[in-house]
């Protein structure tokens, strides 16, 4: 969603901004701007169209102090107009990400006091209230922090004033915002790949905090206004990690990655034949003898992590487990069990809709709470108790790929650790064995690459897509649907095959492609009776299907044979070659892959 950068420097700072911007390219976006200090003037420069065209139309501005913007349209259309950074009266610039709840009241009476507003957005009025408090004498910082009392909402700011080019204010709410530490210059963003080229010294800031930033130093004031100091980290995130290299798109690269995801993953909590709870956190052992439950809480992508490990769960770990959608628990009148463990999932750890769902489960006085996240220092890793750092590395594609294989991982370690401690794990060296293996599994899947990639050929002029699994890959086949959607637009669906012929069955004909999810299991058996239906009813199926499943070719049977059964784990292996097939069909289909329209990386509003 909406990213930030703000830069204070000796030098020209509006490649900075706008290599920042480029940077945050991936959240999603349709508008950008940036705003420079000039000779105690504001000059703006804005565009509807991609970072690119605003860096063409920015050739002649220089400044060494400025705020740039790329905006994901929440209120008001994507317009020049409605683009930021906005400003008040020439004197004040803000660019904000998050979205401002009291807006319309705000706007009524700053209307009253004579504000002329010139955008459709709830961030123009953060300008003119700092303007008033700016106006009546108030330092810049002081300003922003009376303005801020009146907010309500979620908000990530940067703020500058045309006659003050030594100071850039800060704040953060609800959203994320760092502050990235130079020598002799300073910079905030809202990620730490915009900064990487300038620094890689970081200071996450808490929620509520607010930031005098100079060139040469920077006061952190708290919720309270109470001056604080924060650590400054080094960020492992290096240049390269989020540097494309020889792949297309960031996609394709960061499906190439699962290997290497999973192993890192798995490097630091599992030595060679054991695992124990600590890999959650200290006080995990003492949480996880208290719980009698697991909620799962998450969105999208996420969400289909946490359906498969509900499977795992409770037939490894005996525990009963249940998994809701985060934006529909939040606001639904539960029924809470204190004993239970919320786990919310995310692979930005700042997914506003999971963050409020773990707020509310908190709230009602579920204290037990687990974040695993891909994030390190993210809101959602920081308000838990319990927490666990998938290591994914930078996930830059919008469509969710190597944090999701590595969220089943994690989810895959917490139900070993649970059924350990429940008495339940006599195969612990198995399992473990088997996830170590992991990362060769998915490397020869994804060996299948060209393969799937002629495969993909066959889809491009289909409008609709039917995936089926059954038992752990029905979610499978959920992530599947929810892959080629987003990414190439074909409209898919995902049933649990046993359902078929409950309803979907009647959409079954010659340009409907069933693709199915066929691993060697206990519903093998059931599967291939589904399949039969599908193939009666003239439907085409492409069947993604292990070794020995004896499912054989023939018209109309497409089998896509997978290397080799993973047990227990095979979700992982076979959610790669779905990934691989949207990827492929949608360069069939010349979408914009890893920024498709309308989505955003980090979902930060509601
Ligand atoms: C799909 C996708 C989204 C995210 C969802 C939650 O490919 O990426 O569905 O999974 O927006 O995001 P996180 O995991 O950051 O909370």
């Amino acid at each position: 969603m909406c990213g930030i950068v703000g830069a204070m420097a000796q030098r020209n700072v509006v490649p900075i901004l706008l290599e920042g911007l480029q940077r945050l390219e991936y959240r999603g976006y349709d508008s950008a701007g940036l705003v420079v200090v000039n000779d105690k003037m504001l000059e703006r420069v804005r565009s509807t169209g991609r970072v690119k065209e605003l860096a063409s139309r920015s050739a002649d501005t220089q400044g060494q102090l400025g705020i740039a913007h790329t905006r994901w349209a929440t209120h008001g259309a994507p317009s020049i107009k409605n683009a930021h950074p906005h400003q008040s009266r020439d004197m004040i610039a803000v660019v904000h990400n998050g979205i401002i709840e009291n807006y319309e009241e705000l706007r009524a009476r700053l209307k009253s006091e004579g504000y002329e507003f010139t955008s459709e957005t709830d961030t123009e009025v953060i300008a003119h209230l700092i303007h008033s408090h700016y106006m009546h004498g108030n330092s810049l910082l002081v300003s922003v922090q009376t303005a801020l009392k009146e907010l309500e909402g979620a908000y990530a700011l940067g703020v500058i004033a045309a006659d003050n080019p030594n100071q850039l204010i800060c704040a953060r709410r609800g959203s994320p915002l760092l502050l990235g530490v130079g020598i002799g210059e300073n910079f905030v963003a809202s990620d730490v790949s915009a900064l990487l080229p300038v620094t890689n010294r970081v200071i996450y800031l808490e929620e509520g905090d607010v930031v005098e930033v100079e060139r040469e130093s920077y006061r952190i004031f708290d919720a309270h206004g109470k001056p604080v100091d924060r650590a400054v980290q080094v960020s492992e995130i290096s240049n390269e990690s989020v540097q494309l290299g020889n792949y297309r798109h960031y996609m394709q690269k960061e499906i190439h990655e699962q290997p290497s995801a999973i192993s890192d993953t798995l490097e630091s909590v599992c030595n060679s034949t054991s695992i124990s709870p600590g890999i959650f956190g200290a006080d995990a052992a003492a949480t996880f003898s208290e719980v009698n439950s697991i909620l799962i809480l998450a969105c999208g992508t996420s969400y289909h992590a946490g359906m498969v490990a509900r499977y795992w769960l409770e037939e490894i770990a005996g525990i009963q487990c249940t998994v809701e959608i985060a934006s529909e628990y939040r606001y639904r009148t539960s029924v809470p069990n204190l004993n239970a463990l919320v786990v919310v999932l995310s692979q930005s750890g700042e997914t506003a809709d999971t963050m409020a769902a773990l707020n509310h489960a908190k709230d009602m006085g579920q204290g037990n709470t687990l974040a695993i996240c891909n994030v390190p220092e993210s809101a959602l890793i920081r308000a838990s108790k319990l927490r666990f750092l998938t290591r994914a590395g930078p996930e830059i594609g919008v469509a969710s790929t190597k944090a999701f294989t590595t969220q089943l991982v994690a989810l895959f370690l917490l139900t070993l650790v649970l059924a350990k401690q429940r008495g339940r794990l006599v195969q612990e060296t198995e399992f473990v064995h088997a996830l170590r293996h992991l990362p060769s599994a998915v490397q020869k899947v994804l060996d299948m690459e060209p393969q799937i990639a002629t495969l993909a050929e066959r889809f491009a002029s289909k409008h609709h897509a039917l995936f089926l699994g059954r038992g752990m890959h029905y979610p499978i086949a959920l992530e599947g649907a929810l892959k080629l959607k987003e990414i190439s637009y074909i409209h898919a669906e995902a049933y649990p095959a046993g359902e078929l012929k409950h309803g979907p069955l009647a959409l079954v004909d010659k340009d409907m492609p069933v693709i199915s999810v066929a691993p060697n299991d206990t519903l093998l058996e059931k599967l291939k009776s589904n399949l039969q239906e599908v193939r009666a009813r003239g439907g085409e199926l492409y069947v993604f299907a292990d070794a020995d499943t004896l499912i054989s070719e023939s018209d109309g049977v497409n089998v896509i044979q997978m290397p080799e059964h993973a047990g227990y784990l095979s979700p992982v292996l076979h959610t790669i070659p779905l990934q691989l097939l949207a990827y492929y069909v949608a360069l069939q289909k010349g979408t914009d892959v890893d920024k498709p329209r309308n989505l955003a990386k980090s979902v930060t509003v509601e």
